[in-house]
């Protein structure tokens, strides 16, 4: 029995993704956004080893959930599922004044990675969609551009490939890797979407368990265990970094190497 954390998982595919590992044998630790989603995932998963609170949106909150996850641990993978999409018709600052989307999506699970005690394996969720992101060191706030939220949660997915290449990089002791799950019926997906949820969580529950050779490469971004060609940016050593210290100004906190 290996001990796994999933942010996100009081729905969809995080929700899905604890479901499997908890099938196979494993102690996993779920994570809502408030308590009352807590009470919907601990009714969803009975089998859970518990569920953390904390809502990504707030600096406060993520800092007091990486340490509150930290107690559950330690932990042989982090999945870093939870995320928002492109449908904010306006951009909508946190109570932190951040750009939101850019809030939960990135800067949420960087902070968690950063202070959270390193674990064997992370699993980042990005998506097909990185491949039309780009990325804005310059006004990652979108302070400067008009706003489009399918952009901003496009280029949401190609920073999370970023951040699990970069992590990758400076940690090769932890197996890290950015999943496309493919287009899932979720509540983010759509009920139009192409692809089951059980398909959805398997190669992050691949990744984060298995121990099979092609399980434990580092610096991929795969889909259905794939692996695929990112988005050239996503491979930028130089973006990579920019980054990170950005993350690291907004935050506070340093990825240390
Ligand atoms: N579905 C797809 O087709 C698809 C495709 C590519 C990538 N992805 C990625 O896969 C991941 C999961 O997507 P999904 O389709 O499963 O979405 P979903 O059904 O909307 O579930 C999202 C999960 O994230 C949680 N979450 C959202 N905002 C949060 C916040 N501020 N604080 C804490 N938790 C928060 C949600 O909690 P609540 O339920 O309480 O809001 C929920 O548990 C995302 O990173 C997404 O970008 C999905």
């Amino acid at each position: 029995m290996a001990r796994f954390f999933v942010t996100g998982s009081s729905d969809g595919i995080g929700r899905e993704t604890a479901r499997q590992l908890i099938a196979a044998g494993h102690h996993v630790v779920l994570h809502a956004r408030t308590v009352v989603r807590a009470g919907d995932a601990r009714r969803a998963l009975p089998k859970a080893a518990g569920v953390v609170v904390g809502d990504l949106a707030s600096l406060s909150q993520t800092r007091d959930l990486a340490r509150t996850a930290a107690d559950a641990g330690p932990f042989d993978a982090v999945v870093h599922n939870a995320g928002v999409g492109g449908q904010l018709t306006d951009r909508t600052p946190t109570t932190d004044g951040l750009e939101r989307i850019f809030q939960v999506n990135v800067v949420a699970p960087y902070l968690l990675t950063a202070i959270m005690p390193t674990p064997k394996r992370l699993v980042y969720l990005t998506s097909r969609l990185q491949s039309a992101g780009r990325a804005h060191l310059d006004d990652l706030q979108w302070e400067q551009r008009d706003w489009d939220g399918r952009q901003a949660y496009c280029d949401s997915k190609l920073y999370d490939l970023m951040l699990a290449l970069a992590v990758a990089r400076l940690w090769p002791h932890v197996i890290t890797n950015g999943v496309d799950p493919g287009w899932i019926r979720t509540r983010m997906g759509g009920p139009g979407a192409t692809d089951d949820l059980p398909e959805g969580a398997d190669t992050q529950v691949w990744l984060a368990s298995a121990s099979e050779p092609a399980a434990l490469a580092t610096g991929r971004y795969l889909k259905h265990r794939v692996e695929q060609r990112p988005n050239p940016q996503a491979l930028d050593v130089d973006l990579q970094s920019g980054l990170l210290a950005a993350l690291d100004t907004i935050t506070g906190v340093q990825l240390t190497s």
